[in-house]
């Protein structure tokens, strides 16, 4: 079984001798209701380092919605049991206080008006809650590689301009996005889908892959438009659906060789989100 610690100072005892040795520390920092897309994120880091850790921790200071924050599945006996099975090293459940310290350069680092678009503008405050959270787990966990998902590209993003900015030894890994059978993007929030929801929901992936399909093909604005129309003509309520630069996250031009087309939307009462990159061959 995994090893699970609950403090920082005994993570930091059971890393340091490995640290010592020079072995390389694989580091998946999650929210736990760990699901197929997190072991993708796992094995990965099985497959490129030698010790891995995984964090679970429900990060209060990413909700900007007091419900979304109490309602987020907490599954922490499968959690334990799904990163044993993936051949965990250790599962480190931090303590809030040891986590977020007053004077974190986390909490000041620019972000090169990455944070400001799409989930920055929906969501106030969560981006700087996710740096924080992210940076102090870095701190704790000191790993030469982490995993995150692609679906969460915004994030991804920011996560590598905090890095940059602040000169972290740490190797950002970008993992592509894990799909159900039918092209739902695997999210721990999908849980809360009923099996109605999680039918409608299919429309995310449709408005996708129709960008994607007809991008070049069609004028920018005709090609948002029609593909905004899929889900607004479903039970969905969309929030933003963006085809933007993959840098940047700008709107593009015509002229734009790549391309990554963001969605968020409504389902029920469940946010999703999802993107697919475009590049031009
Ligand atoms: O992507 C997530 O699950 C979270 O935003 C992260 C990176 C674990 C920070 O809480």
């Amino acid at each position: 079984m995994s090893q699970i610690i609950t403090n920082k100072a005994h993570l930091e005892e059971t890393l340091h001798p490995y640290r010592q040795q020079g072995v390389s520390i694989g580091f998946v920092p999650t929210m736990g209701a760990l699901h197929a897309g997190h072991a993708s994120l796992m094995y990965a880091a099985k497959q490129e380092t030698s010790l891995l850790v995984l964090s679970i921790f429900v990060n209060p200071r990413q909700f900007n919605d007091a419900l979304d924050f109490e309602t987020y599945p907490r599954t922490l006996s499968e959690d334990i049991a799904c990163a044993t099975t993936e051949g965990v090293d250790v599962i480190y459940l931090p303590q809030y206080d040891e986590l977020f310290l007053e004077d974190s350069p986390a909490s000041k680092v620019t972000l090169n008006g990455l944070d400001l678009p799409m989930e920055g503008s929906a969501r106030p405050g969560h981006f700087r809650g996710v740096v924080e959270v992210v940076y102090a787990l870095f701190k704790h966990v000191n790993p030469s590689k982490a995993y995150f998902g692609q679906k969460d590209f915004q994030q991804l993003a920011i996560i590598r301009a905090m890095v940059n900015s602040l000169n972290l030894p740490v190797s950002i890994v970008s993992c592509p996005t894990l799909r159900e059978a039918d092209g739902l993007a695997m999210s721990s929030r999908n849980l809360r889908l009923s099996t109605s929801e999680r039918q409608e929901a299919l429309v995310l992936y449709k408005a996708l892959s129709f960008v994607k399909d007809h991008w070049r093909l069609l004028a920018p604005e005709v090609l948002m438009e029609q593909a905004k129309q899929l889900i607004t003509e479903s039970a969905l309520r969309l929030d933003y659906l963006l085809l933007v630069d993959p840098n940047t996250l700008l709107p593009i031009d015509n002229n734009a060789q790549s391309a990554v087309v963001c969605v968020a939307a409504y389902c029920g009462e469940v946010r999703l989100i999802d993107n697919m990159l475009l590049s031009a061959d």
